[in-house]
Parts: C-alpha cells; structure tokens; sequence
C-alpha cells in the first residue's frame, strides 16, 4: 500500500526519472484505475510518451462494473490508445497482452525489420498514479520465471529490464504520476477509492458523497447490501447512514449512533467490492461526469 504526500519534489522527481528513461522506451503501458478511469489519469503522461506506443489497462476491473468497462474501452479505442480489462492481482487478462502489445508497436516492428534489425525485444515502462496496482501488475506480469537482463546505459542506476519473452522487456520499476487533484470531482474520486490518506479525509463526509451517488446510479446494490427495504427518492445520506448504524450495530455509548463507525464500514465494503462492481465515472461522449475541459488546462 503506498503512503504518500505530493509536493513539488516528488513530483519533479517522478517526472525526471520518466523523462530519463523515455528515449529507451518503445511502449508506455498506462494502469489507470478501471472504477475511475479519467480521475485516476494524469494528462501528462500524453506529453511524456508521445511517439510511443500507448497501452491503457483499465486495472481493478474486477471492482468497476461490467458495462462502464466495456465503456471506457470504447472511449479510450476512440482516442486511438490499445486498451484492455485487467485484474492484476489475480491476473486475469494479462494474458492477452502479448497480443496487443505486437499490435501496438507494430511501425517499430516493422521499421526494425526494414533495417535488417533482428530480434530487438520491445521496452516497455509501467506508469500510473499512486495504488492503481504498478507493483501487482509487474510481478503478477513478469511472474517468477523471467530473468533479469542487466544494466543498460542510459537507465537510471538500479533499473533492470526483465525479460518477458523473447519480444517484450520491461523495466522493472514503474513510473509514478502525480494525480491531478485540482479539481474538486477528481480529488473526491481518489479519495472515494482510498488512494488519498484516510487520515486527512472527513469520513463522514465522504461516505455521504457516496450514498448520494449510489442512491442515484447504484441503488439496488446499496439496498441489497444493508438490506434496505424501499429506498426512495427522498432518502437522505444521513438516513442511509442511519440505517446502517442499525443493521450494523454501530452504536456509542448510550445507543447514540455511530456515524463514523457506520461511514467506515460503507466505504470497506464499497473499495472492497463487497457492495458489487461500481463505476464511479462515465466519458462525456454518453453523457457522464469525466471532464475533459479540465483535463486540457491542467498542469502539474
Ligand atoms: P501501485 O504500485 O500502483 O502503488 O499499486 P499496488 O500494486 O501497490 O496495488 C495497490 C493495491 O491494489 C494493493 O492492495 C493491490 O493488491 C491492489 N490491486 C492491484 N491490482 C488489483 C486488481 O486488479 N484488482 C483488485 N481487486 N485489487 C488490485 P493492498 O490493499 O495495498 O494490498 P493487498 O491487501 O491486496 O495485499
């Protein structure tokens, strides 16, 4: 699990350690968070890995729902990226990676291949935002039957390429992006999905947000799971939060409800997948809340 504070520093460090290694790089593979695929993406890494082959795994599709992955697919195929579903933890759809990686750096194949060069693998970098699952994904990717190659000039001291096969090698330390927390919708995505600091944030606060969203998009599941009988229209977060309390036994000391206790117990549940596969954000070409404008003006 990563801790983490972003100031400057880390931030220009992040960004020359990628810069350093990008004139090595033929494939940028990009996890973004499959429950938040735009708020979990930093557009600099469009800049950064331009003339790149580009790879968008949409990870933790196992928690985000169904439908809105096929989505998202569609969108990010759209904007002319390779894109596919994975589960890193339990490697579900690494497999077909192989396949779209050729695909995607097919020119360089090709190029190599007018120039009689033979056999060079294709490198390939792993970047994301904090905890979308790099770290799960290089090992669960590389697995333990890959060697190590050595050093190479020009990579940062320490790094390793691993080698997957005899095409791909992948540097076996991931490239972090900043997230982009200046606006207010992306920064309540990430803490929603728990990759801001529990301790700074308002509980509370934020499982109110949620229930708001989930009586609007996802009630049958919140119902199901506290076993809410009929919630309706009117049903306010705080009477959600009630009810929990109730069937949860989230009580303090003279049968006063717990909210914090119940707010907690929610937002478990919720990032755990607990409550089912949810998406918290749709593209704007089917008239979801992902904002592009923003993303355009957005600096590190
Ligand atoms: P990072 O390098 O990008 O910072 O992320 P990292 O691999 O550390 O993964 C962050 C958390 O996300 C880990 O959970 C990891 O197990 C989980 N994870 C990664 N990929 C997936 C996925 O596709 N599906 C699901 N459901 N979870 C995933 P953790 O709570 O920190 O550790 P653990 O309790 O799982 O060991």
């Amino acid at each position: 699990m990563s801790h983490y504070q972003w100031y400057p520093g880390h931030m220009t460090k992040a960004k020359r350690m990628m810069q350093e290694n990008m004139g090595l790089i033929d494939l940028v593979i990009e996890l973004v968070d499959a429950r938040v695929p735009f708020s979990s993406r930093n557009p600099d890494i469009d800049e950064l890995g331009k003339n790149k082959a580009r790879l968008i795994l949409l990870n933790k599709a196992d928690l985000a729902d169904a439908e809105a992955n096929r989505i998202w697919m569609e969108h990010f195929r759209g904007k002319g990226y390779h894109v596919l579903e994975t589960n890193a933890k339990s490697g579900q759809g690494l497999k077909a990676i192989h396949g779209v990686v050729r695909e995607a750096c097919r020119e360089k194949i090709e190029r190599d291949r007018k120039r009689g060069i033979k056999n060079r693998p294709i490198r390939a970098i792993v970047v994301g935002i904090p905890n979308v699952g790099k770290s799960t994904f290089i090992n669960s990717f590389a697995g333990k039957a890959c060697t190590k190659t050595g050093n190479k000039p020009g990579v940062t001291k320490g790094k390793q390429w691993i080698r997957m096969d005899r095409e791909l090698e992948l540097l076996d330390t991931p490239g972090i992006l900043w997230p982009k927390f200046e606006s207010e919708e992306v920064g309540k995505n990430l803490a929603l999905i728990g990759s801001i600091n529990d301790e700074i944030l308002e509980m509370t606060q934020l499982a109110s947000d949620l229930i708001v969203y989930l009586l609007e998009h996802y009630r049958e599941q919140l119902a199901c799971r506290y076993q809410i009988d009929d919630p309706d229209d009117g049903m306010t977060p705080l009477a959600v939060l009630t009810h929990i309390c109730g069937v949860r036994g989230c009580y303090k000391k003279g049968q006063e409800p717990d909210y914090e206790k119940a707010a907690s117990v929610l937002m478990d549940d919720f990032r755990s997948g607990r409550m089912g596969r949810i998406t918290l954000e749709l593209p704007p070409d089917v008239g979801g809340s992902a904002d592009y404008d923003e993303i355009e003006e957005t600096e590190p």
